[in-house]
């Protein structure tokens, strides 16, 4: 029964966190909505306790009392080390550290696609595939749902790890038929994870019931995940799109832009700057 918990958001003004509060408020007995971003507005049931991920003390303070986590604070920046390494990976510990301290029971953590960004398209993956982070970004998810495992195997906090395709009103691009999210269907998943009695640690594949999907939740079955949408509805204005447009991009690799992405030349730092 979710209206007995308290339940904390983390990045919850940014776009998953207002479809999550929008989602969690009416069922859930309080609702700690947390960000560096403005929030406004509370009601009843909810508290705005603004905090950065990066501050440990002050997560100590905003974890207490709390049974779930649904974490979403994360940089989204490509390939920038030092915000990915203050944000998405020490933010990341440091709630990891305070809710184990403070005895919560659960964590959601947005984990993303791009943990296997760099298979190829087309190719179908389970749960159990090697990650193949596509960026400096993917990486931190990688040490996210790690974080994740180790919180569980050896203090028993749980964890669901939603490894999300791409979250948004409607799929915008030929690659988002793949990875589309409906916000509905991000409702689903986010009950789920909230309701299931004993998860454990599971990794899950967020994303709507799409007809040309490349991964396959049936590892997650306990979740009783079951997305009800197909971005496939939505693919008319996608293909009508001018043959050069971004909407018809088709990308090699499962992360797409991302995957894509190179940072800037550097110079070699010695040796002859090859791979041997
Ligand atoms: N939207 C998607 O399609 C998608 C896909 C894959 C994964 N994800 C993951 O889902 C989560 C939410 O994504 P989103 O699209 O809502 O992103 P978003 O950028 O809209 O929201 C992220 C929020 O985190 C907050 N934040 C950044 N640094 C912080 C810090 N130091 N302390 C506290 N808060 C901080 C930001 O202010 C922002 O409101 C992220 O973890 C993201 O990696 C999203």
């Amino acid at each position: 029964m979710l209206s007995d918990k308290k339940v904390l958001v983390t990045g919850a003004a940014g776009h998953v966190g207002q479809w999550t509060r929008k989602c969690l408020q009416s069922k859930v007995g309080l609702l700690r909505l947390s960000d560096i971003a403005p929030l406004k507005d509370a009601a009843e049931n909810e508290e705005i306790r603004p905090c950065d991920l990066t501050d440990a003390q002050d997560l100590e303070r905003l974890v207490t009392g709390i049974d779930y986590v649904v974490h979403l604070g994360a940089s989204l920046n490509v390939d920038d080390w030092p915000e990915t390494l203050r944000v998405n990976i020490e933010g990341t510990y440091n709630l990891y550290e305070a809710a184990r301290r403070a005895g919560v029971k659960r964590i959601a953590y947005a984990s993303s696609h791009h943990v296997i960004g760099m298979y190829p398209v087309g190719q179908t993956l389970g749960l159990d595939a090697p990650m193949r982070p596509d960026s400096l970004y993917g990486l931190s998810k990688c040490f996210g749902e790690n974080l994740a495992r180790y919180y569980w195997d050896k203090f028993g906090l749980e964890s669901v790890c939603w490894r999300i395709g791409t979250a948004r009103p409607r799929p915008g691009e030929i690659r988002e038929l793949s990875t589309w999210l409906s916000e509905q269907d991000y409702e689903r998943l986010l009950l789920r994870s909230l309701q299931t009695p004993a998860i454990g640690f599971l990794p899950v594949y967020g994303i709507s019931a799409n007809r040309d999907a490349w991964w396959d939740n049936g590892q997650a079955r306990a979740l009783e995940f079951e997305p009800q949408d197909d971005a496939t509805r939505h693919a008319q204005p996608i293909l009508d799109a001018p043959a050069d447009s971004s909407a018809q991009r088709r990308y090699p690799l499962q992360g797409g832009k991302r995957a894509e992405h190179r940072r800037a030349a550097e110079p070699p730092t010695g040796g002859d700057g090859g791979r041997g």
